[in-house]
């Protein structure tokens, strides 16, 4: 369990309210998900709580839970419990096996509607809860091991509702992937290790939306990047983007930070660790805490030792020592300071799966199946979030909207010229 400061005295979305104004019109609105009753799955910190506050303030009953053990702030769930019609299914003593049986409780609830976050209610309503999946009408999903989980049930023929990719719509994942977690990944690391980035060779493994956000910004901050992929195109990327690409066998001898960031399995593993340099600090990102062989490490090490809150220490038997960061948990959420994503980028990622959830209590629902969120609905989060900025852009003239529509786009301009138009 983490030990995480909690604000008793404070109330613990205040802030969110303010930060967060996407979601501050969208509960605004009407009461769309009256009578829906609605499970979520995510990392029940403020900027979730203040999501689930929305959901309720448009008529949902909420049952939540949260998606992984570690990243629960148990003042955030004291509050969500007092409102009439949110039911919490977590706190931070949880472990894995007390989160699973926190799931199939809420499961057991029988939610129509499934607002997810790493496919972890989606599965175990179709697996382990023989008779929820038809309660379920539908669902959303936000991560991308989330997606890739629901779209391999798809393949497999498993899936039995629709579930809206999320993470895949533009306002999701250019901008929560690739900002959100690239700086609060960094801002974590630097809090729990109090380290300096400039100066430091930093690896990043995977060069998708979050490894992306995460070299960019390393490498704005003054440290040597080092990218490893195993696609083609996106090694290509990086170096094109001027990181230096690498096999992680050749990294490992060169880095003082890696950051693993793949949602895969035992990126770093054994091998590597035989050649990291002393006082190397290894952390990850991805959904899940598998990205780091740390079976491997333990089995390595001589000794094990909590140097700092959020750093375990590996005593290696040649005298150095390997520094995992929040026990290679996500370290943007579940370290002793973590707070998530900063707020302003998860007031699009909800606003997007707030929605995603109206549009499928609304109406009927499509084919069950994987499915992009619909654009005008995508767009309805953009125009929401720039109005919040107070920024304005231009609109088409009526000649652009016909151009761009047009196949001759010569004879249009000439015919716009002529006043030959209608
Ligand atoms: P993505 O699919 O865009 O990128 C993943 C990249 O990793 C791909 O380019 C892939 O080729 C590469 N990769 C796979 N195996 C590899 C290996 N063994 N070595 C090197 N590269 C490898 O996915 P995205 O959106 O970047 O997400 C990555 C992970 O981060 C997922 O698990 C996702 O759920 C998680 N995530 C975490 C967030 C957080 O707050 N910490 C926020 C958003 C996503």
């Amino acid at each position: 369990m983490v030990d995480r400061p909690r604000m008793d005295e404070a109330d613990p979305l205040s802030w969110m309210r303010e930060q967060m104004p996407v979601l501050r019109t969208l509960g605004a609105a009407g009461e769309p998900l009256a009578g829906t009753t609605v499970g979520v799955a995510s990392h029940l910190e403020p900027s979730t709580g203040f999501f689930i506050e929305t959901l309720h303030e448009a008529g949902a009953e909420v049952l939540a839970t949260a998606s992984q053990a570690d990243s629960t702030h148990d003042d955030v769930v004291d509050h969500l419990d007092s409102l009439e019609r949110v039911e919490t299914f977590a706190d931070a003593s949880m472990d894995d096996d007390a989160l699973d049986a926190a799931h199939r409780r809420l499961l057991d609830r029988e939610p129509e509607l499934l607002l997810d976050d790493g496919a972890e209610l989606v599965v175990k309503a179709h697996d382990d809860v023989s008779d929820v999946a038809g309660a379920v009408r539908a669902a959303a999903e936000q991560t991308t091991s989330g997606v890739s989980r629901v779209e391999a049930m798809a393949d497999a023929d498993r899936l039995r509702v629709p579930v809206y990719r999320v993470n895949h719509t533009p306002m999701k994942h250019q901008f929560d992937n690739v900002h959100g977690t690239g700086e609060s990944a960094l801002t974590n690391i630097a809090m729990i290790t109090n380290t300096i980035i400039a100066g430091r060779t930093v690896v990043v493994a995977g060069y998708g939306y979050v490894g992306k956000g995460v070299a960019r910004k390393a490498r704005d901050l003054g440290a040597e990047t080092v990218v490893t992929e195993i696609d083609p195109r996106k090694a290509l990327k990086a170096r094109m983007d001027g990181h230096r690409v690498v096999p992680m066998a050749e990294a490992a001898a060169e880095g003082d930070l890696f950051v693993t960031a793949t949602g895969n399995c035992r990126v770093i593993r054994d091998e590597h660790f035989e050649r990291m340099p002393d006082e190397a600090m290894l952390a990850n990102v991805g959904h899940m805490d598998v990205e780091l062989d740390l079976d491997a490490l333990r089995e390595r090490a001589v000794e094990v030792t909590e140097t700092d809150q959020g750093i375990t220490r590996y005593h290696l038997p040649d005298g150095r020592r390997l520094d995992v960061l929040a026990r290679g948990r996500l370290v943007n959420l579940t370290g002793p300071f973590s707070q998530g994503h900063p707020a302003a980028v998860m007031d699009t990622t909800f606003g997007a799966m707030f929605v995603a959830g109206r549009d499928l209590a609304d109406g009927p629902v499509p084919e069950p199946g994987v499915h992009d969120l619909p654009d005008d609905l995508d767009r309805e989060v953009a125009e929401l979030e720039l109005d919040a900025m107070g920024i304005d852009i231009d609109s088409p003239t009526d000649l652009q909207s016909a151009y761009l529509d047009s196949w001759d786009r010569e004879g249009t301009l000439e015919a716009w010229e002529q006043g030959d138009w209608d």
